[in-house]
């Protein structure tokens, strides 16, 4: 077994049922420290499960699921929050904060008691939204705000949060491709320069395959394939699990892959393209 300094996210065994119905079976998953993981899979293969699982909010789990070396379900609320950041796919606020009231209840896990925030932790809040180019928007209700932006506050409260381990549902999903690579950017920087272990569910194989050091692909309840981005997501793999025809090539400048869907019209391009021609073409004889 790792050591959890090493490996701060590990995962084995791990099965959960939502009222009798078994939506994850026998997950074996780690996160090193400083690195990207990326889970990948359809809609409804357990992606948000498996990380609501890891941040403590669905104990009833079967298997062992341990942050930091501690048991998820054993470990005292207030203490898993100072180590772990979730960014929701759809956070939810039912009141009608500012933009900075949010930001700075990432460091609610941090105060002692009923402390309110201090000069610092209002500091580190503006600190968070600087970094994802929202400073403006502080005094903004968030209620008023689009999607995108929203996306980005919850994002920047994860950063005020500080966290040793940072799990992200579909952080990138309402972004343009401007902020969706500078929210990657800066998720790579908290790996790298200060070792966070980040656990991302996402969509975009590209921007998996640009900044995941590891992925695990997620499929009817179970883990279908891990490792690196090059290896898992190849043309076999992404097929048989998203049930799609894809055209998957490598791109020029980095090596990596590059995913491209194709529509209706496509595939049938493709498909002529790779059959020989039955009317008119010059192979009949
Ligand atoms: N609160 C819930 N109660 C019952 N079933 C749920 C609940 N949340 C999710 N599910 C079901 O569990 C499965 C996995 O869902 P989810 O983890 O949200 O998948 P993903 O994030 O990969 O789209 C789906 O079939 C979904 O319908
Ligand atoms: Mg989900």
């Amino acid at each position: 077994m790792p050591s959890s300094r090493d490996t701060p996210i590990q995962v084995a065994d791990l099965s959960f049922d939502y009222v009798g119905r078994t939506v994850l079976n026998d997950i074996r998953l780690s996160v090193g420290a400083g690195k990207i993981v990326g889970l990948l899979g359809p809609n409804g293969s357990g992606k948000s499960t498996l990380l609501k699982i890891i941040a403590g909010t669905l104990p009833g789990y079967r298997g062992s699921v341990q942050v930091a070396g501690v048991e998820v379900r054993s470990f005292a609320r207030g203490k898993l929050a100072r180590l772990v950041a979730m960014v929701q796919q759809e956070p939810e606020f039912s009141f009608n904060y500012s933009v900075l009231e949010i930001v700075l209840m990432g460091r609610h896990p941090h105060l002692a008691g009923l402390a309110f925030e201090s000069a610092a932790d209002v500091e580190i809040a503006h600190a968070a939204l600087d970094r994802c180019g929202i400073l403006a928007l502080g005094q903004r209700p968030i209620h008023e705000l689009s999607s995108g932006e929203r996306q980005r506050v919850v994002f920047a409260r994860a950063l005020a949060q500080e966290p040793m381990i940072l799990l992200l549902d579909e952080p990138a999903s309402f972004l343009d491709i401007r902020h969706q690579v500078e929210i990657f950017d800066i998720v790579r920087e908290l790996a790298e320069v200060q070792g966070c272990a980040v656990l991302t569910a996402v969509h975009d194989l590209n921007l998996a395959a640009e900044y995941f050091d590891q992925v695990y692909l997620l499929s009817d309840r179970t883990i279908a394939a891990c490792g690196s981005s090059g290896t898992v997501l190849n043309y076999a793999n992404l097929t048989r699990v998203f049930e799609t025809e894809l055209y998957v090539d490598t791109n020029a400048l980095t090596g990596k892959l590059l995913i491209v869907p194709l529509s209706g019209r496509s595939r049938r391009l493709l498909a002529e393209t790779r059959a020989p021609r039955r009317n008119g073409g010059h192979q009949d004889s």
